[in-house]
């Protein structure tokens, strides 16, 4: 029976991979891998405990929709008409509202190492039209591959783009490092620039002799204060890539490495974008947590940001009759080793 109370999950395999999730937000608690000395070390932003999750930083290591990410002034026009959602970034919409994904809580239900997740989002609900039935899977293999999967479908047409938020630190989260020191590999010629409100500008401008280029492993560090103004724009890194490779078709998307532990990450992702974010507006000093900006990494598989408002940009609209469907995969290993 799906539950709705909210509780925590666990998932486990046999490699010692151990994530505890909840269903209030989909929000991913931990994520406990091995090290290259084979202790378990946490690598994923959290709080200790539910309450506090539950109270807490709105969106580590959660689920985001209805629309990740920014809706420039919180309006776009569809089929003839104009929708006015809240405004909760700025002058934007920003993760869906303030109401996300992040913020309700989801029906659940555990099949071993599976965690299915649905919630209906009513039609009206902070301004989006249409009701979406939303199901998120995470699954835990024993390949340690953090398989999430999204399906939805519509009774009117709207946007959706879902994410997850998990805030990444392979030095292991309670070892007060910041990610500056991991390398990054991003599979990605070309990102979108953005305004200084973080709204993309509509621009796909390539990453070449640019602190964007992560074509090659590079330092998170190296360029991350560098003067180009699209590093000012977003504080470090708080940018879109565009992932190389077939809409639909699931393909690399970023490898992440820790030279302290060993531990490394590698996306997969059957989406076109990749928000890269460097945590520049974390700010957490509570329940016993303190995190800073670059505590931790998100590597967001999306949309681009704001394409409902883009038409030159892939498609967001969902339509009645059609299965909205995406698939990312964290992958988790050690360096040199998959
Ligand atoms: C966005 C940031 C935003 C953050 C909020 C990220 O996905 O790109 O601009 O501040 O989420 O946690």
């Amino acid at each position: 029976m799906p539950q709705n109370k909210i509780a925590v999950y666990n998932l486990k395999n046999n490699k010692g991979v151990s994530i505890d999730i909840t269903n209030f937000g989909g929000k991913i608690i931990n994520i406990y891998v091995p090290d290259y000395k084979g202790n378990l070390m946490n690598i994923n932003l959290c709080y200790d405990t539910l309450p506090d999750t539950v109270n807490g930083d709105l969106y580590l290591g959660a689920l985001i929709g209805r629309y990740a990410n920014r809706i420039a002034k919180g309006r776009f026009e569809l089929d003839g008409e104009v929708y006015i959602l809240k405004t909760n970034g700025g002058a934007h919409a920003l993760h869906g509202g303030e109401k996300g994904y992040n913020a309700v809580i989801w029906n659940a239900k555990q099949e071993n190492n599976k965690l299915i997740l649905t919630h209906i989002d009513k039609t009206g609900t902070e301004g989006y039209p249409g009701t979406v039935s939303v199901q998120v899977v995470y699954e835990l293999t024993n390949d340690n591959e953090l398989i999430i999967s999204y399906q939805a479908k519509t009774d009117k047409a709207t946007p959706i783009n879902l994410t997850n938020h998990a805030y990444f630190n392979l030095n292991g989260v309670d070892s007060d490092s910041l990610i500056l020191n991991h390398l990054l590999k991003i599979n990605a010629d070309s990102y979108t620039p953005m305004d200084h409100t973080s709204l993309p500008t509509g621009e796909i401008a390539p990453v070449k002799d640019t602190p964007f280029d992560f074509r090659e492993f590079k330092l998170i560090g190296k360029d991350i204060d560098a003067s180009h103004p699209q590093i000012k724009n977003g504080k470090g890194y708080d940018h879109n890539f565009v992932i190389k490779g077939e809409l639909n078709e699931l393909k690399f998307a970023a490898e992440a490495i820790s030279p302290k532990t060993g531990i490394s990450l590698k996306v997969f992702t059957t989406e076109p974008g990749m928000q890269f974010y460097t945590g520049n507006y974390l700010n957490i000093d509570e329940f016993g947590k303190k995190y800073i900006p670059r505590s931790g990494f998100c590597l967001e598989t999306q949309h681009f940001p704001d394409s409902p408002n883009k038409p030159e940009f892939p498609n967001t609209i969902l339509r009645p009759g059609e299965l909205f469907e995406s698939k990312t995969i964290y992958k988790f290993g050690l360096t040199g080793m998959s």
